[in-house]
């Protein structure tokens, strides 16, 4: 089905099941641990382990690798290493090789697989394994490979309006600053964790991941295999957050191991590891330049990134919302990337916007302070409704002017007073606004629905669930397209399979996949009513019924003689380029930081979004909440510190990444626009999961500095940047 025009009336908007708060169909497997994650499927009981090896330095080459005393340990099986695992591709979603020597890229690169009868036994000849290394220098401090950093080469990297230098210097109110965000760790619940079996020369492989395809592919070209050959089982996954939109060691590794040892074998890559293995969200530099008339509107608007990654790798789009989200006459952004020799950068939790936002936002309130104007005020003046970058692009819905009035009605903000003057006991008491952006992208996306005899239907597609609440929104989908009881829809995802889907990323999953199983129930309506020899334009399905005129027979009635299987995609023309599509919010945060320590703790945030129709608000409430959670972290703790020396991150654990936790958290709420946007799918529906984090790093700084009236453009904000300039302890 092709969606090239916008949405009229369609049985979605009978709203019976869609739109309904449901809880998750898939809770009860998760609350009572029978939900089979990656590491615990029980289809090879006779799994061997694998235990990986990393690089002890981060640049240079292995000269030397003694593996005799781990062959001769106990229980051991095989022993993989780039010696011996024969030819390997590289993935196009990896920049670094996932299996590295001689040369090594980065700190704990993966460098050897031990496999042994035991995790104990694969991890403790792994520790047997002698390597000798030539280190060469690495290049590891953004700051210091700022000023030779070039622009990047994706498309988009820089961007001009106008004239930014001109308007800017003849700007009567200017603000010049520079933002700093730190390298940032995923911190998902579940490690990276597979299984691989080999059948003769087909793959079976049960992985953690949120893009079976994309990930199908990769792992196909790193081993240089046909895709068919390769099945890849992913159907539930403790959280991704873009650390496991592609393959990694576990499962690469996984498939050579249980290659050399002719058996099956699980990997799961131990917390410590993560953090220097995998990806991570680049640290950034950011400079924005603004310019406004003293009655704010602002004139000039120029945003410039640096951030670093691997030779090949691309930078962090810190600039993706500066080109969309206020209007302004003449405007400039760039993105530089440094080589830098740390672990592999990549998309993480709003890749973009998130630390983007955490810069322009608290630029919009240091503006707003100069110009005398409520931070709230200041954003709304400078709404525009079209794609500021390219005029003749309107906005398929943009209410962020709703959605900051509304919030700041519903927290309170009136009460907002100067920095500083607020003060509950021991604790300075601030608040602070931030407006919340993120693109909301659609893509292809295929089901398969199977209808039986009972009237059960069933819908199969490689979309994921990451925790995100997928098996209910597509359960509802079915159901209020077929006309059935959710308990008569089963759901089976994460399998490739199933009919490729939009996979989980870039909060993209919600609206395309479901309009993906859209696409297949209207093939499966057609296919029932010809079966039932009634016109499917007249057609009713409710009630487990298909109703025409008088007549009203079960659903399961079409597929007495046998299963009707029906298979479709949604694609996508050319809506997202004639309209401006993206996702708006509004986050207000108060803090109290302790007037004589400076500790700094979250008293309540709110979020308003404008996200198009919300298909289930209880999961999509659970995304944003879980979303400002990780904005929190960002604003206040997360920070991963990076060995200069030596190129690595020094906290690669849960107990020296810190991230909020329960007590961190103390009240949030959410507040959704009532919304549809006909231009996004016949769903109607956008994305939520990545609005919720978008802008909350800022709210929080800006309600630090409400408090306290000290500014921090260093993040995280910890209590230490804050002492030397809170106010005199009274
Ligand atoms: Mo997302 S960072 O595209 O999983």
């Amino acid at each position: 089905m092709k969606f090239d025009k916008p949405a009229g009336t369609n049985p979605i908007d009978q709203l019976k099941v869609v739109g309904k708060p449901t809880p998750r169909i898939d809770g009860p497997l998760k609350t009572s641990g029978t939900a089979p994650y990656a590491y615990e499927q029980r289809d090879t009981p006779n799994a061997a382990y694998g235990y990986i090896l990393g690089s002890a330095i981060a640049k240079g080459r292995i000269t030397g690798m003694a593996l005799g005393d781990a062959k001769a340990a106990p229980g051991v099986l095989a022993i993989v290493t780039a010696e011996n695992a024969g030819k390997l591709g590289k993935g196009n979603f990896n920049t670094a090789k996932l299996l590295g020597g001689p040369d090594i890229e980065h700190y704990h690169q993966a460098i050897a697989l031990v496999v042994a009868e035991s995790f104990e036994q694969a991890r403790a000849a792994a520790s047997l394994i002698r390597v000798d290394y030539a280190r060469d220098k690495g290049s590891f401090d953004l700051a210091a490979a700022k000023a030779s950093a070039p622009l990047a080469k994706e498309n988009g990297a820089e961007t001009k309006v106008g004239d930014f230098a001109g308007a800017f210097a003849a700007a009567p109110v200017q603000l010049d600053a520079t933002y700093t965000t730190p390298d940032h760790a995923h911190a998902m619940m579940e490690p990276h964790a597979s299984i691989a079996a080999w059948n003769g020369d087909q793959l079976d492989l049960w992985t953690s991941n949120q893009m079976i395809a994309w990930s199908v592919a990769d792992m196909a070209k790193t081993l240089g295999m046909p895709k068919e050959k390769i099945r890849m089982r992913s159907p539930f996954v403790g959280g991704g957050f873009g650390g496991k939109l592609f393959i990694r060691a576990d499962v690469l590794l996984a498939a050579l191991g249980a290659k050399a040892a002719n058996r099956a074998v699980k990997v799961a890559l131990p917390r410590p590891f993560i953090f220097n293995n995998t990806t991570h969200r680049p640290a950034t530099i950011q400079r924005i330049r603004l310019g406004a008339t003293r009655d704010g509107k602002l004139t000039a608007i120029g945003h410039e990134s640096w951030s670093g990654d691997l030779p090949n790798g691309g930078p962090e789009g810190a600039t993706a919302q500066t080109k969309l989200l206020y209007a302004g006459a003449n405007r400039m952004t760039g993105l530089h990337l440094a080589v830098l020799d740390l672990p592999e950068g990549n998309a993480m939790r709003a890749p973009g916007e998130a630390p983007g936002l955490m810069a322009l936002e608290v630029a919009m309130d240091e503006l707003a302070e100069k110009l005398g104007i409520d931070p709230v005020d200041l954003r709304v003046i400078n709404d525009t409704q079209v794609d500021p970058e390219n005029p003749s692009r309107p906005y398929s819905q943009r209410q962020l002017n709703a959605c900051l009035k509304i919030g700041a009605d519903k927290f309170g903000w009136a009460k907002r007073a100067r920095p500083g003057k607020v003060r509950d006991g021991r604790w300075l008491v601030g608040m602070g606004v931030a407006a919340a952006f993120r693109n909301n992208l659609v893509m292809k996306s295929a089901a398969r629905v199977r209808l039986n005899a009972q009237g059960v239907v069933t819908v199969e597609t490689d979309m994921t669930d990451i925790g995100t609440g997928t098996y209910t929104i597509v359960a509802q989908t079915a159901a209020e397209m077929l006309g059935v009881p959710l308990d008569k829809v089963v759901v089976k995802l994460g399998d490739s399979s199933f009919p490729v889907s939009a996979g989980s990323g870039g909060q993209w999953g919600a609206n395309s996949a479901t309009a993906g199983v859209y696409a297949a129930c209207a093939k499966l309506r057609e296919a029932v009513a010809q079966k039932l020899g009634v016109n499917s334009a007249d057609a009713v399905f409710a009630g487990g019924k298909v109703k025409s005129g008088k007549r009203a027979v079960p659903l399961g009635e079409a597929a007495k003689n046998g299963e009707i299987v029906a298979e479709d995609a949604m694609e996508y023309g050319d809506l997202t380029k004639k309209y401006q599509q993206s996702t708006f919010g509004a986050h207000f945060v108060e803090v109290g930081v302790d007037a004589a320590t400076a500790e700094i703790r979250i008293r309540r945030m709110l979020a308003v979004c404008a996200a198009g129709r919300i298909l289930n608000p209880v999961s999509a409430r659970s995304q944003v909440i879980g979303a400002m959670t990780m904005g929190a972290g960002a604003a206040l703790m997360e920070e991963l510190a990076v060995d200069k020396r030596f190129g690595f991150f020094v906290n690669h654990d849960l107990a020296g990444y810190e991230v909020p936790v329960h007590a961190d958290m103390p009240h949030q709420e959410v507040i959704f626009l009532d919304e549809t946007d006909p231009m996004s799918s016949p769903m109607k529906a956008k994305g939520v999961g990545e609005l919720g984090i978008c802008g909350v790093g800022a709210a929080v700084a800006n309600a630090i500095y409400n408090a306290t009236g000290v500014r921090v453009r260093d993040y995280p904000v910890t209590l230490d940047k804050l002492l030397e300039g809170m106010p005199e302890y009274a």
